[in-house]
């Protein structure tokens, strides 16, 4: 019995898997295939150490970026309840309940940055943290970077790199949104383990960032890049 409920439940996921993956074919790298895959990683580690409805969270995470508008879009904050609608028409053949398919669509409402919203749900807060986390760190900084340059934008401003004396502007400089965002995003966690998590990301990113300051500037930083050591960069 067990056996035959574990077999209807992996077929429900690949379903909702192969009619999610079409979504994401034609997306930049920022909010690719391997987005949405990192995220159900994610999910999946802290659904072990917290415990979620699996049946809601791992479709949501599946389906929580299948409208996905550009962020310079004046309709990019709606995206997340575009995609919690869509979730709907595509979770109807698949076998879930009702009082499930809400569940799911409401985790993917509420997930977004822009609505600022905390989430119903603990299947909601895991998304939304595992979404924040994949945006820090190493694969932040990648993520970032696409999403900036295919909108158009530079990396910074080779003027006023630090925004001393303008606004930031993150539309137009990759690197602005480091502070309008990202290393804001720890505080923002809904778990412990995610807050933590999301600091290690953030102090990585900042040393990351230190280091582009110093080969702009031109720095000798002698790094010294054997095996386990660090590059020595200004902070
Ligand atoms: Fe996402």
């Amino acid at each position: 019995m067990e056996k035959t409920k574990r077999f209807l439940e992996v077929s429900i996921f690949k379903k909702i898997e192969s009619e999610s993956k079409k979504y994401y074919e034609k997306n930049e790298p920022g909010h690719d295939w391997n987005h949405i895959l990192r995220v159900i990683a994610l999910c999946k580690k802290m659904m072990r150490d917290i415990g979620a409805n699996e049946r809601v969270l791992i479709p949501a995470a599946f389906l929580h970026d299948i409208i996905c508008l550009p962020k310079n879009d004046p309709n990019s904050s709606s995206s997340s309840s575009l995609a919690a609608l869509k979730s709907l028409e595509l979770l109807e053949d698949c076998g879930f309940s009702e009082g499930e398919m809400i569940d799911i669509s409401n985790a993917i409402e509420d997930h977004s940055y822009s609505r600022g919203r905390t989430p119903r749900s603990l299947e909601g807060k895991i998304l939304q943290d595992a979404d924040r986390l994949d945006a820090l760190g190493a694969i932040g900084i990648l993520r970032c970077a696409s999403v900036a340059t295919n909108m158009g934008g530079a990396f910074y401003d080779e003027e006023d790199f630090w925004a001393k004396n303008r606004l930031y502007n993150d539309k137009k400089f990759m690197i602005d949104h480091y502070e309008t965002k990202l290393f804001k995003l720890p505080q923002s966690m809904n778990t412990d383990w995610a807050r933590k998590e999301a600091l290690k990301r953030v102090e990585f990113m900042k040393l990351f960032r230190s280091q582009l300051v110093g080969e702009l500037d031109g720095d000798d930083f002698s790094l010294n890049l054997s095996e386990g050591a660090s590059p020595k960069v200004l902070i």
